[in-house]
């Protein structure tokens, strides 16, 4: 796609190093583990869009538009959303200008189908991921965070009920999919308990180590 004289977008895909050539990744991980926080300060690291699919429903939860009151009652109850409507959603996302730098995706995707989705769009795209960092956590620091999460965030999907549901989704739908990321050669897993910044070190080393 690109036809500028400097560094091609495909000799950065081919060989991803740790600054600023790593630029289409995925970050997965239970419910609680810190996705969002790593996402935001790896995006700045690298220089990329974080698009968190959480994020982009609540916040059209929030605006009231169609898309927000179709995911609502999904989302409050713990479930996922039609793979119809967020693969649609994320292929758009996609599409949007901000994304030819780079993106880390977290949330998404989630289920084998947004797996063969992803990989639909970004070959739309001509696009491949470049790693998929898989944070770890055990269940019962997980849902010490997500306690607290509740207190001081107040969402409403994290009652008891629909955390316990989204960490049961995760441990028959998503927890697999790390198999065939693996298989790729992409993945990258990373222990997510332990200082924020000393998480940021260990994953931006691993993908290094692993991918550069
Ligand atoms: N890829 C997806 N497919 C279907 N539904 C999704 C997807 N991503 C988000 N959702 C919906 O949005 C809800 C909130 O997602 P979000 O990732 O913010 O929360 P989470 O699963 O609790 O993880 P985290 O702890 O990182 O916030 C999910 O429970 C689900 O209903
Ligand atoms: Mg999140």
């Amino acid at each position: 796609m690109s036809q500028t004289p400097t560094t091609s977008r495909s000799d950065l895909h081919v060989r991803p190093g740790p600054e600023g050539r790593i630029t289409r990744l995925v970050i997965m991980g239970p419910q609680g583990v810190g996705k969002g926080t790593q996402a935001a300060r790896l995006a700045e690291t690298f220089g990329i869009v974080a698009i968190s699919t959480g994020d982009i429903f609540r916040a059209n939860i929030s605006g009231d538009t169609e898309l927000g009151r179709t995911a609502k009652s999904f989302i409050d109850n713990g479930e996922l959303v039609p793979d119809e409507v967020t693969n649609a959603m994320v292929r758009d996302r996609l599409a949007q200008p901000d994304v030819t730098d780079g993106f880390l995706l977290d949330g998404y995707p989630r289920n084998a189908a947004q797996v063969a989705e992803l990989d639909g769009i970004l070959t739309d795209l001509g696009w491949e991921l470049d790693g998929v960092i898989e944070l770890t956590a055990q269940r019962e620091e997980l849902l010490t965070r997500l306690e607290k999460r509740a207190q001081e965030e107040g969402r409403t999907d994290d009652t008891p009920e629909a955390i316990k549901k989204r960490l049961d989704i995760y441990d028959t739908e998503t927890a697999p999919l790390t198999a065939a990321y693996a298989e790729r050669g992409l993945l990258v897993k990373v222990d997510g308990v332990g200082e924020i910044s000393e998480v940021t070190d260990r994953i931006v080393s691993s993908l290094g180590a692993q991918l550069g």
